[in-house]
């Protein structure tokens, strides 16, 4: 799927994808993914943050974001979406006590009742839930059911250097299966977000857990997971020096509940 080349932030004239630096054409009003540009520290961030900018701007009725951090961009863009009547998020590292949008809570039991969100965004959480003890099937089945019927759930999430070892390992067939076997979705689909994006630059210098961000020099620590991080770097490294390992790419998925 040419995700890349049907993305708006995708400039098909001038070869870049304008989410990534400040050397796109600037057109008419400003754009989504100026708003954005703070929160980009990487190709993949940027790439996220165009997502995530795309849903919040889409987004209608009643929102929930699943692991939200602080939502930045998320937020940023549904406060000024009219069509938005009310957003939530939630996440484990949020204090109990709830503020105005942010309540504490996981995706293994989220604290809403059944059938009240017309989208459930999640970005780059998924491949973080095992650390809270959740699982892919565990956490979809909740936003199943706080979903309303024909609601979507939309996640993102990266494929290498990042999260459980499916993820790490850009295990990307065998994360799409247990993602769309979750729950009895009407509908599923999935974009590859830069996968395809020609040329994809490959991770540089693996080392001690961390690599060269390409095409910056700056070097990126990756927090691999305590119990299998030495596992994990070992095989990693070995895998690159093998066979080289692309840089991150994006897993978009949009899922239905049947009305
Ligand atoms: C890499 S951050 C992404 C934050 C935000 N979505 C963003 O795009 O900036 C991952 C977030 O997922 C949250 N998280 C991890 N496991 C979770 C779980 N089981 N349930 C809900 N949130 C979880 C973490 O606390 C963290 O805030």
């Amino acid at each position: 799927m040419p995700a890349c080349r049907d993305c708006p932030f995708f400039d098909s004239e001038m070869v870049i994808c304008r989410s990534v630096g400040r050397a796109g054409k600037r057109t008419g009003s400003r754009p989504w993914h100026t708003w954005t540009q703070k929160e980009s520290h990487d190709h993949l961030r940027s790439c996220t943050n165009a997502i995530i900018s795309l849903w919040a701007s889409r987004a209608s009725g009643s929102v929930l974001e699943v692991g939200c951090g602080v939502a930045r961009v998320f937020r940023r863009v549904l406060n000024r979406n009219r069509a938005v009547r009310e957003w939530y998020a939630i996440d484990p590292r949020w204090p109990t006590t709830p503020a105005r949008h942010f309540v504490h809570g996981t995706v293994g039991a989220i604290p809403f009742p059944d059938n009240r969100f017309d989208l459930v965004g999640s970005w780059e959480t998924i491949e973080h839930w095992a650390e809270y003890g959740d699982t892919i099937e565990g956490g979809l089945q909740e936003i199943y059911r706080v979903l309303r019927p024909g609601g979507v759930c939309a996640l993102a999430m990266p494929m290498y250097v990042h999260g459980g070892e499916d993820f790490f390992f850009g295990r990307d067939a065998a994360v799409k299966a247990r993602i769309a076997a979750a729950a009895p979705w009407a509908t599923v689909r999935f974009n590859d977000w830069r996968r395809d994006y020609d040329p994809l630059p490959r991770i540089e210098n693996w080392r001690h857990g961390s690599y060269t961000v390409p095409g910056t020099g700056r070097r990126r620590l990756v927090r691999l997971r305590k119990i299998e991080g030495a596992v994990l770097e070992r095989l990693f490294a070995e895998a690159y020096q093998k066979d080289g390992i692309p840089s991150c790419w994006q897993i978009e998925a949009v899922l239905t509940k049947g009305g």
